[in-house]
């Protein structure tokens, strides 16, 4: 697997003692999960919009060819495989023009972090620099498993439903 994965968990194991788990990225730490032309490549899963968590922010997610048809299914029909990512990009303004930072999902081989379907979570600021990293960032964790998870929350393996899609057609029989 990629280098970055055994840079990450060596951090972790270093930071198993006792500390919060957030892998706080010091000089020389991992790169970003996703390529600097992304939009070369990837494709755009949820157009702008605000968004009820991420500091209340607008948002936009891109997906990777790996990661788009899951993000859109949600369901275990179509799994997640390593190497699928996806990348939310958090703005400033409703029309999605003044980039704040980004947060990324990465789906690592197993095992990479089994309890949490091996996703390797990451925060970056606007140029890119790799601020939060690794399997265990419990903010991210936590408010994926409750607002992206059933009960109370709808959304496959930690990555949450389309809030904005038109809710399901009844499909009660006519008589
Ligand atoms: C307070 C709740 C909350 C926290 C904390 C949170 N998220 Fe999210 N995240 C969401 C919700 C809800 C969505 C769905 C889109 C939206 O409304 O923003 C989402 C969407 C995403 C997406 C797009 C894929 C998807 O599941 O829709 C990524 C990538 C992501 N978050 C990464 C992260 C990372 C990395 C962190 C931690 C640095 C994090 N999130 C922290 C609630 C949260």
């Amino acid at each position: 697997m990629r280098s970055l994965s055994a840079w990450a968990l060596a951090w972790s194991a270093i930071a198993c003692d006792g500390s919060s788990g957030v892998n706080d990225v010091a000089d020389g730490g991992p790169t970003p999960l996703f390529p600097e032309n992304f939009q070369d490549e990837f494709t755009v899963a949820r157009d702008c919009r605000h968004s009820h968590e991420h500091d209340l922010r607008y948002i936009k997610v891109w997906a990777n060819d790996l990661a788009k048809e899951p993000y859109a299914t949600l369901s275990a029909d179509v799994p997640y495989l390593p190497g699928a990512t996806l990348v939310k990009l958090e703005y400033d303004d409703e029309d999605c023009t003044t980039l704040l930072g980004y947060t990324v999902m990465y789906r690592e081989a197993p095992p990479y972090s089994p309890g949490t379907f091996n996703w390797h979570w990451q925060r970056l600021d606007a140029e890119r620099q790799v601020l939060e990293d690794g399997p265990q960032i419990p903010r991210c964790i936590a408010c994926h498993s409750t607002h992206c998870t059933p009960p109370r929350g709808a959304g496959f393996e930690l990555t949450c439903v389309d809030d904005a899609a038109p809710p399901p057609v009844a499909t009660t029989p006519r008589d």
